[in-house]
């Protein structure tokens, strides 16, 4: 395992029933904090991802705006917001997907993309794996080929992995 790795790890705080009981709550804002593995998380990626041919980093709200800018920036590729509903000015598509209680939609602009081109996902954390399912059919709708998906975090136990089915998925760490 490369080195930078569990400098990174140790830099994410773990907080106990929040937001909820029962929920223990993988804190990113506090690998913020420590500049040298905020720099390295974002490293670790530009290191596997550049020379991919990767022409969009699409970024999940709310963390994925924390992570995916400067991997874009670094990989030479744009930056794709993917956001909660009503929130995106221009034309979008929509795609709904389940929560632990409920359901939410993310939506894309229509002409943020091109069919053909080459995306790279990037969220904070893959719990279930709802999310990053959402935001791959969404890409995938308009032609566009999704490489992989990226996280900082993993939380294993929920088999996120495994409900993204053959779409590569890589973290950092993993979480138990
Ligand atoms: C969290 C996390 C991921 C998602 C993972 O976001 O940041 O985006 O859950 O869960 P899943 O793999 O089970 O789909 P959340 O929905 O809490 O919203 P936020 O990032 O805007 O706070
Ligand atoms: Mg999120």
């Amino acid at each position: 395992q490369d080195p930078r790795i569990s400098n990174i790890s140790s830099a994410i705080r773990v907080i106990p029933d929040f937001p909820k009981p029962g929920i223990i709550f993988q804190d990113i804002t506090t690998l913020l904090l420590d500049t040298k593995a905020f720099r390295d998380t974002i490293d670790l990626f530009v290191e596997r991802y550049r020379g991919k041919d990767i022409s969009v980093v699409a970024g999940i709200e709310a963390r994925g705006f924390i992570f995916g800018p400067p991997i874009a920036l670094a990989i030479g590729a744009k930056f794709v917001p993917m956001r909660k509903p009503n929130k995106l000015p221009g034309e979008v598509l929509s795609e709904e997907y389940s929560l632990e209680y409920g359901k939410d939609t993310m939506e894309m602009h229509v002409d943020a993309v091109k069919a053909g081109e080459r995306a790279l996902i990037i969220d904070d954390l893959v719990a279930t794996g709802g999310t990053l399912s959402a935001a791959i059919r969404l890409l995938e709708r308009v032609g566009v080929h999704v490489v992989e998906c990226a996280c900082v975090i993993e939380l294993p136990e929920l088999k996120g992995r495994e409900r993204l089915g053959e779409k590569p998925l890589f973290v950092l760490v993993s979480s138990t």
